[in-house]
């Protein structure tokens, strides 16, 4: 079995000798090495991040035997970097694998990595499930660097602030991150403190739905599914250059729905109406079974419905080291000009 797997990490590497030469190039040492749902081995993935590999699989089971051949597949290939396995097997992919004692404290030990010379934090193992960056998500980073330079940001579901530290190192404003969740935006307050950033970001830990509807001036409902909304922190109605919006699949909060198969308009509008005019709004949705044309009517019909036009609408393509064999990749990334 394993004699058919290492077949296909190895064509996987060869294919990205380019890539990857361009990516170290530009100063970045974190991408993905093998895909497996496109190259041959369903629910396997292998990532480096800086000096570390991240293997993990989805659905399917790693066997000791097939993981003692990629440890040594990429031992001989990529010499040098260690190898830590999750196994995300189970139907919540929560990691099922422990570690304990050294392996733990290894798996523990914060590495700085980069992405187009933005430095960020990467461990193998924290208290969360996903890795700190996400990197079918280096597109939509990569484009915020080229947009941000002079402008006001906005970015809505930032976890560890990937999108907001690259947009503040690429020139902009004034960027503002929100997150309900604290861990995440400690981790997004150390990615900021790796950069020399010549800006302060600023980091808002409250409710989406909440944050959002402030910005865009629209009021709360008084009631959420029958229930009184919590207290939630104070923010002044402000229209932003750039907003970024990357929702979960699904999250149930006392503010709202996030659902990105039934109610993508949901977050949309609030985050629509919190975009300058003239301002660039760019939305992701990384559930495969949302078919991106239907997606994309759904945002000009959502937008119709708010009042504004979308003049420009251009997709934002992960990179090559997220292969696709219809070029329907599950994150889709769409930048709109309203
Ligand atoms: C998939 S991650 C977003 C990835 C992120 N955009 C990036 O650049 O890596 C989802 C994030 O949404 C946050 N989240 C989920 N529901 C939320 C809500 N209602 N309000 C605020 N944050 C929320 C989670 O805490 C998590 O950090």
């Amino acid at each position: 079995m394993p004699a058919k797997l290492v077949p296909k990490l190895a064509a996987a590497l060869d294919a990205r000798a380019d890539l990857i030469a361009r990516l170290h190039a530009e100063e970045t040492d974190c991408y993905r090495l093998f895909h497996g749902s496109v190259e041959g081995e369903a629910g396997l993935t292998v990532d480096r991040y800086g000096p570390f590999l991240l293997v993990q699989s989805f659905h399917v089971f790693l066997s000791t035997e097939k993981l003692a051949a990629v440890t040594a597949f990429y031992a001989e290939r990529l010499p040098g970097l260690q190898l830590f396995y999750n196994d995300r097997s189970r139907t919540n992919s929560r990691i099922g694998n422990p570690l304990e004692g050294e392996a733990l404290l290894a798996a523990q030990v914060p590495y700085e990595v980069s992405e187009i010379g933005v430095s960020y934090v990467a461990q193998a193992r924290h208290a969360g499930q996903d890795p700190w960056l996400f990197l079918d998500l280096r597109a939509g980073r990569r484009r915020v660097m080229q947009e941000a330079a002079g402008k006001s940001v906005l970015n809505l579901f930032a976890y560890t602030c990937g999108v907001g530290v690259a947009a503040a190192k690429a020139g902009a404003a004034h960027v503002v991150n929100v997150d309900f969740a604290e861990s995440s935006l400690a981790v997004g307050k150390q990615n900021a403190k790796l950069n020399d950033l010549p800006i302060r970001p600023r980091f808002v830990q409250s409710d989406v739905f909440a944050a959002v509807r402030q910005y865009a001036g629209i009021g709360q409902p008084a009631m959420v599914r029958g229930k009184r909304m919590p207290s939630f922190p104070k923010l002044e109605p402000h229209a932003f250059d750039l907003v970024f919006l990357d929702p979960p699949k699904y999250a149930k909060s006392p503010f709202g729905v996030v659902d990105l198969v039934n109610d993508y308009a949901a977050l949309f509008k609030p985050a629509l109406l919190a975009t300058a005019e003239g301002g660039t709004l760019i939305c992701c949705n990384n559930v495969a079974q949302v078919d991106r044309d239907e997606w994309a009517d759904q945002l000009q019909r959502s937008a119709r419905k708010a009042g504004r036009e979308i003049r420009e609408f251009e997709w934002i393509e992960p990179e090559a080291d997220f292969p696709s064999l219809d070029g329907r990749h599950p994150l889709k990334m769409a930048l709109l000009r309203v």
